[in-house]
């Protein structure tokens, strides 16, 4: 699939939050997506098919230190690779922005996001119990020490 990326503007408030809904069981408001676009720590990478939203995700820097807020890819786009791309490009965002590591949280039980996670090395450095608070699933933390 041929992607292009770009970063997230305020005025992108409202189609980011509106596939949001579409991906995760406690998503974020339009309002967070606003603010987040004004964030100077944060960078968040939309990723289109010609005029179509296809995903977005994105970190916050701390440090040299990325650390994801979130990842999504469009349910009707899923599975076809646009996943692999975007956290590629995430990856060479955080770079750009000097961040050496990165790490990030997810749900033991999301295969998909496992399977991408390992695809880039990310290793599984620890567990947050009961961290989502819609099942009250455990987090895995997981790590890449070298961007
Ligand atoms: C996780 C997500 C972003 C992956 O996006 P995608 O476009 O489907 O990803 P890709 O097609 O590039 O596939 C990425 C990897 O996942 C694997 N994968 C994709 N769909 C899968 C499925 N249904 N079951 C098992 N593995 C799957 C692919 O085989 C690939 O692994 P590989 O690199 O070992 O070949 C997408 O599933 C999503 O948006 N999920 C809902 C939101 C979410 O859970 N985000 C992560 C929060 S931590």
């Amino acid at each position: 699939m041929q992607l292009t990326f770009r970063e997230m503007q305020p005025e992108d408030a409202d189609s980011v939050a509106a596939l949001e809904q579409t991906c995760f069981p406690t998503p974020w408001s339009r309002e967070s997506f606003w603010r987040e676009a004004s964030n100077p720590f944060a960078c968040y990478l939309l990723a289109f098919a010609g005029d179509q939203l296809v995903g977005y995700a994105g970190f916050w820097v701390a440090a040299d230190e990325a650390q994801v807020m979130n990842v999504a890819v469009a349910p009707e786009y899923r599975g076809q690779g646009a996943g692999t791309q975007l956290f590629a490009a995430l990856i060479e965002s955080a770079r750009e922005r000097g961040c050496t590591a990165m790490t990030l949280e997810v749900r033991p039980s999301n295969v998909p996001a496992l399977a991408l996670y390992h695809h880039f090395g990310f290793q599984e450095a620890g567990r947050r119990k009961g961290y989502y608070t819609d099942n009250g699933e455990d987090a895995l933390i997981m790590w890449r020490t070298k961007l």
